[in-house]
């Protein structure tokens, strides 16, 4: 009679067991899926260093006709009209070819490949990343090489319209933030994800042929852009849905009213209807654009600053794996080189005092200032010859901007030192900006130092400590200047109609632009205590 007793008791457990299993396997459903698509993409992570070993090559430095124009350090100081056409023509042509940043963030729409690794390794998740992932289900996660998206130079993975699994929809489907906009991610400048974005029913927006138009109100020409959707087309954008007029009796109707520099009032009471944007572009910092005045009357910017809603830097750095943003390098960039630091600079007046700054810098360790402000002389004609010149004979390189303020890294930085091989000591931005804009170890800013003297002295321990040196080249390889689409991108953002749901627009453009702390006119270190402002126009 023990025997049924026994089997009983083994049923009891077993049943538990089972039911114990249920509940279990119901739970982590979503997790094993994501589970068995990672330990197929596993296989193929050497895939991915042979991919980025493949991309090293197309870092190098390419020297160009480019430098020509960037020789010349003081582009952004006191812009007549022909100055500011000309910066139009390089600024158009960056967007065109190639620009940088680095954020954490800005994988989160990327091949989801990666986001499943991580996904593996990292348990605990944000939920806007278990978002993300569901709101760009990847096609092929099988053996496949890793997909590098489209904005990089041999990118081809395109996004596909977010699909809303049939679980979201409804009442959490409007939890899906797709992060275009800073009040959705104020931490990151959200560049990858607009390139990235497409809306969920973009198919049929594609098929009803409705364009968004995109009025600009100063006129093609500052833009050089053409009329209509070539601009779109041709940068073979994700969402391609737009169109470009600049007839002003489009006004009342059109989707978004772009201003370049130069703010117009419409003369139509504004807004037309309450979906309509208006969007100001400011291409310099606020040292040199206008004051717009006008109450509320801009809804969207579109500037370099990181918390603009279309970010616009001089070039923005990404990295292709963001978890691999050093490397070791075959090379020792300190070979051979026997100076120490130089500069080329022909306006002598910028007010940040950066000269003055150079020039106490130069009393503790060699400072070889190129151009009307110095002693050292290259002739502009041959700005290759230059450059090249610094790449062999330099070991540090002044990457001063003119003014000192918020995010405001030009190509100064991005072209004329990351791009060569030469470590930049930088000033402009905050230390805090540099950090998120430019590769990891690349660069070092004055203000980490108490005094030009403390400089000097840690690039004397640099020049003697090779290691050390190259040590500041570690993120070559890793990533790419990306080009970052802003047509596509303003098209993109455009049809967020989510976002277009809630109306937004600030109360004083101006003050968000020059206002308490965007700039300072000395060190960031002694910055918190003076809080200027910038009243001159
Ligand atoms: C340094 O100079 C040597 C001899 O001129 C040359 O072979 C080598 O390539 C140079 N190294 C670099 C990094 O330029
Ligand atoms: C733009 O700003 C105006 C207020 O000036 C507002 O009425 C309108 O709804 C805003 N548009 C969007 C799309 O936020
Ligand atoms: C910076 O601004 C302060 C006042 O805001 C002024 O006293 C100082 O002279 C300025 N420095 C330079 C270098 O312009």
């Amino acid at each position: 009679m023990r025997r049924p007793k026994i089997s009983l008791k083994k049923y009891f457990y077993f049943t538990i067991i089972c039911a114990l299993l249920l509940i279990f396997l119901y739970n982590f459903k979503e997790r094993d899926v994501w589970k068995s698509k990672n330990s197929a993409q596993s296989s193929s992570s050497s895939l991915l260093q042979q991919q980025q070993q493949h991309h090293q090559q197309h870092l190098e430095p390419n020297p160009g006709e480019e430098y020509n124009e960037k020789y010349d350090d003081d582009d952004t100081d006191k812009p007549t009209d022909g100055e500011n056409a000309k910066v139009t023509t390089t600024k158009t042509t960056h967007t065109e070819s190639d620009q940088p940043d680095s954020e954490q963030h800005q994988y989160q729409q990327q091949p989801h490949s990666q986001q499943q690794q991580s996904q593996s390794s990292n348990v605990l998740q944000s939920p806007q990343q278990q978002q993300q992932q569901q709101q760009n289900p990847i096609a092929s996660d099988n053996m496949e090489p890793l997909p590098r998206p489209w904005f990089f130079k041999n990118g081809d993975y395109y996004p596909k319209p977010a699909k809303i699994p049939k679980k979201r929809r409804g009442k959490k489907a409007h939890l899906q933030g797709s992060k275009l906009f800073p009040y959705q991610d104020p931490h990151s400048d959200r560049i990858v994800n607009q390139l990235m974005y497409v809306p969920t029913n973009y198919e049929e927006i594609k098929s009803s042929g409705k364009l968004k138009t995109i009025l600009l109100y100063n006129g093609l020409g500052p833009w050089n852009v053409k009329a209509g959707r070539d601009v779109f087309l041709r940068s073979k954008c994700p969402v391609d849905t737009c169109t470009i007029t600049a007839s002003r009796d489009q006004a009342n109707t059109a989707d978004m009213i772009l201003y370049k520099d130069h703010y117009i009032p419409t003369g139509i009471r504004r807004p037309a209807n309450s979906r309509q944007v208006t969007m100001l572009y400011h291409l310099e910092c606020p040292y040199h654009t206008q004051n717009v005045k006008v109450p509320d009357a801009v809804n969207w910017t579109a500037t370099y600053r990181r918390d603009s809603d279309i970010v616009a830097p001089y070039e923005k750095w990404q990295y292709y794996d963001d978890r691999v943003r050093q490397q070791e390098q075959d090379r020792n960039y300190a070979a051979n080189k026997t100076k120490k630091v130089a500069w080329f600079v022909s306006n002598c007046g910028a007010r940040n005092g950066r000269l003055q700054f150079a020039h106490e810098l130069g009393k503790y360790i060699d400072v070889d200032i190129y151009g009307a402000c110095g002693n050292y002389k290259c002739s502009r004609v041959n700005a290759d010859k230059c450059f090249e010149m610094l790449d062999r004979d330099y070991k540090f390189y002044l990457a001063f901007e003119n003014s000192n303020c918020r995010d405001y890294i030009t190509e100064k930085f991005f072209v004329n030192a990351l791009n060569r091989n030469i470590l930049p000591i930088v000033m402009g931005a905050r230390p805090e900006d540099y950090e998120v804009s430019a590769p990891q170890r690349s660069y070092i800013h004055v203000d980490e130092f108490a005094s030009a003297s403390e400089l000097a002295d840690y690039l004397h321990i640099l020049d003697n400590d090779e290691k050390l040196y190259n040590s500041y080249f570690n993120w070559k390889g890793t990533g790419e200047f990306i080009n970052t689409y802003y047509w596509c991108r303003v098209c993109a953002s455009l049809h967020d109609e989510e976002s277009l749901k809630k109306p937004r627009w600030y109360t004083d453009v101006n003050d968000w632009w020059r206002g308490a702390g965007v700039c300072t006119n000395g060190s960031w270190r002694n910055f918190k205590a003076r809080k200027d402002v910038i009243t001159d126009d």
